[in-house]
């Protein structure tokens, strides 16, 4: 099992939920975060005074997903919030050792 961790830009949440749907997953977890990537922000203007703004809303998605799907839902993921400029975001992909449904016990693959 992988848990992908995916950051986006927020408008492409809803279209995000839709095409996770569409592909059966079997959960997610989403959050609103605050972050920058290699730009550092971005430099606001405002009356002629520049503010550097460093924090940027983002949504933070989390998905548990057996190994074999892991290639096709990353697919999916780029090519429903990639619009090619930057700050598109990025995804991180990590081993989870094991997944228990509470209400029957099973475990593994069988209880994402
Ligand atoms: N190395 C990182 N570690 C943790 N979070 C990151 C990292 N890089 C980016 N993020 C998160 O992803 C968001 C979007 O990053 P962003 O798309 O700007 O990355 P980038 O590497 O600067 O790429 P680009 O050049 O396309 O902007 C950031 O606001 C932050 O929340
Ligand atoms: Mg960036």
């Amino acid at each position: 099992m992988k848990q992908i961790e995916a950051i986006i830009r927020p408008e492409k949440l809803e279209p995000l939920k839709d095409a996770f749907l569409a592909c059966k997953i079997n959960g997610m977890n989403v959050r609103q975060v605050l972050g920058c990537g290699n730009q550092h922000g971005w430099i606001a203007r405002n009356r002629g005074t520049s503010v550097m703004i460093n924090m940027i809303p983002k949504i933070e998605i989390k998905i548990v997903v057996a190994d074999d799907r892991v290639e096709e839902i990353v697919q999916v993921l780029i090519d429903t919030v990639r619009t090619g400029e930057i700050g598109d975001g990025k995804i991180f992909i990590k081993p989870v050792e094991e997944c228990i449904r509470i209400r029957t016990g099973e475990r593994g693959d069988i209880a994402l």
